[in-house]
């Protein structure tokens, strides 16, 4: 059994969270609930097969073998009742290193790509690294939950190239459903656009609700898109850059694989792999414990927020162990908000305004940590309220 109670001191390891503290907040004095990666330990069986590869003396060049590809195409299948082609998985070192190199391959400078805000920074930061124009198509949020804008979306789709998606959808936690991925792609069938189907979080869903791959609906829709999937949201070993992009098409698999060998990054690197193929062969019962962990999580915050945060609104989550938390009910404008957080609540969370302007007045919670630390985090909010 795995102990997600157990607190684990993190400083002293490099790691961003913890040890970027005062360079993201001023101070050392907050309790990181920001980046997203866990505070609970990396499965023993992960690494298990990290030490059991460093018994052996030498780290030389590696390759990935077919059992790579494998282990993906098998988790989809039990997780996700995915069937796939494992010729389909290419490489990156990163999802969003995928991201960029998607963007180079199918798009060229001054292209339009949608992206559907509030939404993870780097959806913005890509397309403008490499020129490219961000047409956005905020998502409607009717007090409760969030849903996509398709009349708005057909209104901007017209000559555009790409769209980047967050399937299950960071932020605002969203585990999108089929009639409105099928609704989706429809629009960008219709107006040739390539979806990118992020689905670094489809693991981490909540009961009652699923993850539907965008590779699930229609072959049509297949063959025009790519979907980028990682086990390091899932298995804490975000730190191993390794993850994978399925891309039907073979016509464009090859530009893409070009295009990262344009770079030379199609190496990654030995550790990654093995920790990859672990995760993905052997993770099962560790991700239901997971699950239910995060699961309780949720109903503690939840709990919390009604009882004793109520101008505070939490958005339910359906996914993601990101909490997407409207402030916007205490009317205090965002820097004097952020200030309080940070220097009387001693909490470090994501600016709401970080994901685009839609996110004004809200905060990103992480609550991947003992409850312990999330029940103490919830306690300074109350009573800096
Ligand atoms: C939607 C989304 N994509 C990608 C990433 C990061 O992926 P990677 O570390 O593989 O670049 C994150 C991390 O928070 C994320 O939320």
């Amino acid at each position: 059994m795995a102990n997600f109670d157990s607190i684990i001191p993190r400083e002293g390891t490099s790691c961003v969270k913890y040890d970027l503290r005062n360079q993201v907040f001023g101070t050392e004095e907050v309790v990181p609930m920001w980046v997203a990666d866990m505070d609970f330990a990396t499965p023993e069986f992960i690494l298990q097969a990290l030490h059991r590869r460093l018994n052996h003396p030498l780290l030389g060049y590696s390759f990935r073998a077919q059992e790579f590809n494998e282990s993906l195409a098998n988790w989809l299948f039990r997780r996700h009742a995915l069937s796939i082609d494992p010729q389909i998985v290419s490489f990156s070192p990163g999802v969003v290193t995928g991201l960029m190199v998607l963007t180079l391959a199918f798009t060229n400078p001054g292209d339009k790509i949608i992206v559907q805000p509030p939404v993870y920074p780097p959806f913005f930061e890509v397309p403008r690294a490499h020129e490219r124009i961000v047409i956005n198509n905020p998502l409607k949020f009717d007090g409760e939950r969030y849903s996509m804008d398709f009349d708005d979306l057909r209104e901007k789709a017209p000559g555009v190239r790409m769209l980047i998606l967050s399937n299950p959808h960071n932020p605002v936690g969203r585990a999108w459903e089929r009639r409105e991925l099928e609704q989706l792609s429809e629009i960008c069938i219709q107006n040739d656009i390539m979806i990118v189907s992020d689905e670094i979080h489809s693991d981490i869903i909540f009961p009652g609700y699923r993850h539907t791959p965008l590779l699930s609906l229609d072959k049509e829709i297949g063959m025009r898109s790519a979907s980028c999937f990682a086990p390091s949201k899932t298995f804490n070993i975000a730190g191993l850059s390794t993850s994978a992009i399925l891309i039907p098409d073979p016509q464009k698999r090859k530009i893409y694989n070009d295009t990262l060998e344009r770079f030379h990054l199609q190496m990654g690197n030995l550790l990654g792999n093995i920790a990859f193929e672990a995760a993905y062969n052997q993770g099962e019962d560790w991700l239901e414990e997971l699950l239910d962990y995060l699961h309780q999580s949720v109903r503690i915050a939840t709990h919390y927020f009604e009882e004793h945060l109520s101008p505070i609104h939490l958005v339910q989550p359906e996914a993601t162990y990101l909490l997407w938390l409207d402030f916007r009910g205490l009317h205090i404008p965002d820097d004097e908000l952020h200030a309080h957080l940070i220097h009387k609540a001693h909490l470090g969370l994501n600016r709401g305004e970080e994901f685009g302007i839609e996110g004004k007045g809200f905060m990103r919670m992480n609550i991947a940590c003992p409850h312990a630390i999330l029940e103490k985090a919830l306690e300074s909010l109350k009573n800096i309220l």
